[in-house]
């Protein structure tokens, strides 16, 4: 077979990268992740002084991408004590972490408020006091933001929604709450208020519920100056913008989203003369999703006559839970049949006991056999940073392409490592 028949991948061939590293593999590329970083520095940062956008790290975390983030001036978005952590191995700068979370534990806060965060994100009324608590004991002041509820619903599925009204995240719009957090907020000698925030969910691609986002938090910010008269200096806008995961998917670049939060914040202050804030905003699987492919060895299959053809892969669910957990659609691409006539309509399932765990129906390929190398594209994001050790399978390396090198990132587990949190004397016979 040459060569020429081969997927490739960010310049690199896919079928060579899983002969090195082995499959199942996540692989990233440098190059890619740096030019959507770029993207968002040349549409939405170059243009609109004291603006910042910071990488939701949940997309995607190591210290290798931390070193990356920074290097690119981005600020960094975490939600747990385990993605500060990794944060703080990387040395990644401190003043541009912004701490988000539903539940922060107060060992989680006390360890931001030690680090001197950037920013922490009030995300419910109790944890002002908490955090006001925590602050004080530690002699330092916080700079913080609140997480509303705009109330507008993305056309998503519903488990990566959370800008509507029933959700667990941020503190409700209802003015009898709201206004009584921000006055709590302002009375806290150890806390500044900076401004809002707001996360509308995930793989979003409506221009509108930006928009009307934004002119919720507009209001509020009017409504606080005049009883309160406290006018925010920041508003962070969130995430969500959508990606491309098969052929043929709409994708937006990210000014598509930026113009229109901007456009509605020039001119929702002017209208009702109030300061300008200073937008961040906090994309994580538009920066990192295309830009990482994972490769598997095709195993088992097994046509059923007259129902279907299940081909195996020796990954699946543990490796990329979103097809099971919300019917994430992906395609895949016979790396080593790249150029061949799809003639078969197959169904790639994982190894795992579980029959949801199918990563793709209906894919259409050429004839396949075991020993192929198939790769999905567009699994950068929620893949390796949600993976699990089911089945007690290792969970994959990460390779990072950058230019015409390959080099590991992140290790592939090996057995061993599944019994790391074992107390071996106690289980032993
Ligand atoms: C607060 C916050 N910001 C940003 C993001 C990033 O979302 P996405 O990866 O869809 O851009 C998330 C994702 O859950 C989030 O919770």
């Amino acid at each position: 077979m040459t060569k020429e028949t081969h997927y490739t991948f960010a310049g690199h061939d896919t079928v060579a990268l899983a002969n090195t590293f082995g499959t199942p593999l996540y692989v990233m590329s440098e190059d890619m992740i740096r030019q959507r970083c770029r993207l968002i520095r040349e549409g939405f940062l170059d243009k609109h002084p004291g603006s910042r956008a910071a990488y939701a790290s949940k997309a995607f975390l190591s210290m290798g991408l931390c070193r990356i983030i920074e290097e690119e001036g981005f600020c960094l978005d975490v939600v747990s004590g385990g993605e500060l952590f990794t944060a703080l191995q990387a040395g990644f700068p401190m003043e541009r972490v912004i701490f988000h979370g539903n539940n922060k534990s107060i060992e989680e806060l006390k360890m931001a408020v030690k680090h001197n965060v950037g920013r922490i994100v009030i995300d419910h009324p109790e944890e002002i006091a908490l955090l006001e608590t925590i602050a004080a004991e530690a002699e330092q002041q916080v700079k913080i933001q609140i997480r509303i509820v705009p109330e507008v619903e993305g056309k998503t599925h519903k488990h990566i929604m959370t800008g509507q009204k029933d959700t667990k995240f941020g503190v409700p719009l209802a003015p009898s709450l709201i206004h009584g957090v921000v006055k709590e907020a302002l009375e806290s000698p150890h806390l500044e208020l900076m401004g809002f925030h707001f996360h509308l969910g995930s793989n979003l691609f409506e221009q509108d519920i930006y928009v009307k986002a934004v002119e919720r938090v507009m209001k509020l910010t009017k409504e606080l100056k005049d009883s309160l008269g406290f006018v925010p200096k920041e508003l962070n806008a969130g995430g969500g913008y959508g990606i491309r995961y098969r052929e043929g998917d709409q994708v937006y670049p990210a000014t598509y989203y930026t113009e229109v939060i901007m456009e509605a914040v020039k001119e929702l202050s002017h209208e009702m003369s109030l300061q300008e804030p200073d937008v961040t905003i906090e994309p994580g699987r538009w920066i990192v999703g295309e830009a990482g492919i994972t490769l598997y060895s095709v195993g088992a299959v097994k046509t059923i006559p007259g129902v279907r053809t299940y081909v195996s892969v020796d990954g699946g669910m543990p490796d990329n839970i979103r097809p099971a957990l919300y019917g994430a659609n992906y395609e895949a691409i016979v790396a080593n049949k790249a150029n061949e006539l799809k003639t078969e309509v197959v169904t790639i399932a994982g190894k795992c006991c579980e029959t949801g765990d199918i990563l793709i129906w209906d894919q259409e390929t050429p004839p396949l056999e075991r020993g192929d190398i198939l790769a999905v594209p567009s699994t950068g994001a929620y893949s390796d940073s949600m993976a699990s050790n089911y089945n007690r399978l290792p969970r994959p390396a990460v390779v990072l392409l950058t230019g015409d090198e390959a080099r590991l990132m992140v290790d592939r587990e090996n057995y061993d490592d599944l019994l790391m949190r074992e107390r071996r004397a106690a289980n032993k016979k």
